[in-house]
């Protein structure tokens, strides 16, 4: 059933017109070379976060080179493109991260990093590159675009705060946005899918530090001190119980405590002042995170203070969840499905986004694009030194943020929920 685009219908329960799937699916074919030479550069000069002057010169000249307009939000890296479409209408955003860590790569990639101890070890370079790609495929099929997109290539996700940096300077506004999609790699689903979620994705971080504090002396002589290790020990246990018997068992989350110091392994003969400690809690609803803290608290100052010390809780909510807006489930499904891709709806993780920091301002969807595939070397996990992305599925990707503008337009025309109230999940 062949049909002129505009004339040809969308098939029952779909938005977006066969026609215009077609073609993106076209352009991602067509486009594959420009795909596999645009990540191989990107892979092979990864930059630190806030340091990503040489990305963020190749990336405007790419769009710069496809008749994307280049924004001066005032960012020293990062970029912000912005593709007017055929007619007026909405704006849809599209996000991606561009830094990479201090990981020396020890992967089987045929072209690995040129930066000595510096490597894409979370695939941002993957997240780039369909990015770049989705502006190649839109800006040929710019007449077709009823509104605008708005390329967001976000720096410093690694140091947690490249999101909040980005809003701080209008990203979202001029035009203002008025729906985001971002997109992750994820080695743990298979490559030739994308995950089609509703709600919490991935977790919300908060970062704690705890001191307690007694009073050191000879350790032979113990009647004259007030212990802080024994005081910290007790501590550490107490908080496991937070998880294990405060929460609901279906009210997932995670407290772990990764640093104690106190004392020196010089002498072992010295009680020390105080012992400090620091973790990490991971939770998939603000009032669990609220919770966390709370009870934290107590159990830090009233434990020590059974000991005779003094406990001190610093607690920093660093990022909240990332959330999967359900009422954007069924323009993610038509997109990923239209590139003749599986989506599939995978369990959420422990791992997080500060994409999340975006979704408090703009409804908002979240993809994984799966990137496991064994017989390519691509199973380890993200900042692993042996990381690998399967490159095959770069095409998807493209097609993927490049779709969900066709059926985000007509999501924000139906109707999205105007403030973000993610606060009360
Ligand atoms: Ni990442």
């Amino acid at each position: 059933m062949a049909g002129r685009a505009g004339n040809e219908k969308a098939p029952a329960g779909n938005v977006v017109p066969e026609a215009v799937k077609r073609e993106v699916r076209e352009r991602m074919k067509e486009l594959e070379p420009a795909f596999q030479a645009a990540f191989r550069y990107l892979h092979q000069h990864p930059e630190l976060s806030f340091q990503e002057v040489e990305t963020t010169r190749y990336i405007k000249k790419k769009l710069l080179d496809m008749g994307v307009e280049v924004l001066d939000i005032g960012a020293d890296t990062g970029v912000v493109g912005l593709l007017r479409g055929g007619e007026d209408g909405p704006c849809i955003g599209l996000r991606a991260d561009i830094d990479a860590l201090p990981i020396q790569e020890a992967s089987t990639s045929p072209f690995p990093s040129k930066n000595d101890g510096i490597m894409h070890a979370c695939g941002h370079d993957v997240h780039m590159t369909c990015l770049l790609g989705a502006a190649a495929i839109l800006s040929r099929l710019r007449d077709q675009i009823h509104g605008s997109v708005k390329f967001i290539f976000e720096p410093g996700e690694e140091a947690v705060t490249g999101s909040r940096y980005m809003l701080d300077r209008g990203v979202l506004d001029n035009p203002r946005v008025d729906a985001l999609f971002g997109l992750h790699n994820q080695p743990l689903i298979p490559s030739g899918t994308v995950s089609v979620h509703s709600g919490p994705l991935m977790a919300g971080v908060d970062r704690i530090h705890l001191t307690i504090t007694g009073k050191g002396g000879h350790g032979g002589i113990p009647q004259k001190n007030r212990d802080p290790i024994v005081a910290a020990s007790s501590f550490i246990l107490a908080a496991q119980t937070i998880v294990s018997r405060n929460l609901s068992p279906l009210d997932a989350a995670v407290l772990s405590i990764c640093y104690v110091n106190a004392g020196s392994s010089q002498v072992s003969n010295v009680t020390p002042e105080s012992v400090e400690m620091a973790g990490t809690v991971r939770t998939f609803r603000s009032e669990t995170s609220a919770f966390i803290e709370k009870r934290l608290r107590t159990l830090v100052e009233e434990i020590a203070a059974a000991f005779g010390c003094e406990g001190e809780l610093e607690y920093i909510h660093d990022h909240p969840f990332t959330y999967d807006l359900p009422a954007l489930v069924p323009a993610a499904r038509e997109a990923v499905l239209g590139c003749g891709a599986q989506p599939i709806d995978p369990e959420p993780i422990t791992a997080s986004e500060d994409f999340s920091v975006f979704e408090r301002h703009v409804p908002a969807y979240f993809y994984w694009l799966g990137t496991g595939n064994e017989e390519k070397d691509c199973v380890y996990a993200w900042h692993s030194p042996h990381f690998k992305a399967d490159t095959d599925i770069l095409r998807l990707g493209a097609g993927t943020y490049a779709l969900s503008v066709f059926t985000g337009i007509e999501a924000v025309k139906r109707g999205l929920p105007d403030e973000q109230d993610l606060s009360k999940l």
